[in-house]
């Protein structure tokens, strides 16, 4: 507290806080405050838009060699996602094209980590989340929980994700607009991995073919997050199944760390 203290006056200072500006920023945080919801956290958005949520993971959360990096969680998870058995299609109707993924965890000795749960969740092909729309409604979409055999194996059936920008109904878009404008966020799914034993890992996959890979609003991309979203046409997906149109596959491991 000392610490705020200290560079909350220096920054009062430094910028010549106007009482005017003080009353908008008292008013400003509190309209963020009604933006604040289960699977909607308006202050988890400017903790993300200003770089502390990847300055927190990246200081708090040790990576040893060959350990999967982790990332912000970003405002979208929800805790008691739908449970899927693994191989499930969780896209729960949400519109795109068809998309596998498949993978395997394991610890940095390299052993597979047996009954990982593994938390899912990730855009549509308009760029939303189940929890953007109306979620009691419609139910949750593209958002699962799967848990792995003892060979540590994933491998579910969804949607391509795509690229998205950040909310444009909250309080944070208005900062983003008045400063950068920079609110596109790289296709991505989001992961959270917890194994007994092994910190948990939160992480996202992107899409190395997304345009924003270099200006993610919340600059949660590492180089070693950045995986193929592989195309084909009509034909047989790796689980066996025959697709009759289009389809995309990605292939990733996760290392997490005991
Ligand atoms: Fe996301």
């Amino acid at each position: 507290m000392l610490s705020l203290i200290k560079h909350i006056h220096s920054f009062a200072k430094e910028v010549k806080l106007t009482s005017e500006e003080w009353h908008f920023a008292i008013q400003y945080l509190e309209e963020s405050g009604k933006w604040c919801m289960p699977g909607r956290s308006e202050f988890m958005i400017f903790s993300d838009a200003l770089g502390l949520s990847m300055l927190t993971v990246t200081q708090d959360y040790p990576k040893p060699a060959h350990a999967t990096e982790a990332t912000l969680v970003g405002p979208f998870l929800l805790e008691n996602a739908p449970k899927f058995a693994m191989g499930s299609d969780i896209s729960g109707g949400a519109a795109g094209t068809p998309m596998h993924a498949q993978g395997v965890i394991r610890d940095t000795e390299g052993q597979p980590v047996a009954h990982t749960v593994i938390d899912v969740w990730h855009s549509d092909d308009r760029g939303l989340y189940d929890v953007q729309d109306d979620l009691e409604k419609n139910g949750a979409w593209a958002r699962a929980e799967l848990t792995t055999d003892a060979d540590g194996r994933y491998h579910f059936w969804s949607v391509l994700p795509v690229d998205y920008p950040i909310p444009q109904d909250g309080t944070a878009i208005r900062m983003l607009r008045a400063t950068t404008n920079r609110t596109m966020r790289p296709a991505h799914l989001h992961f959270r991995l917890q194994a007994p034993g092994h910190r948990t890992l939160v992480t996202h996959i992107f899409d190395k073919n997304s345009e924003h890979l270099n200006s993610d609003a919340v600059f949660g991309v590492r180089p070693s997050l950045i995986a193929d979203f592989v195309h084909h046409d009509a034909g047989i997906a790796p689980d066996g199944k025959k697709m009759d149109s289009e389809f995309y596959t990605l292939d990733y491991d996760f290392v997490m760390t005991r």
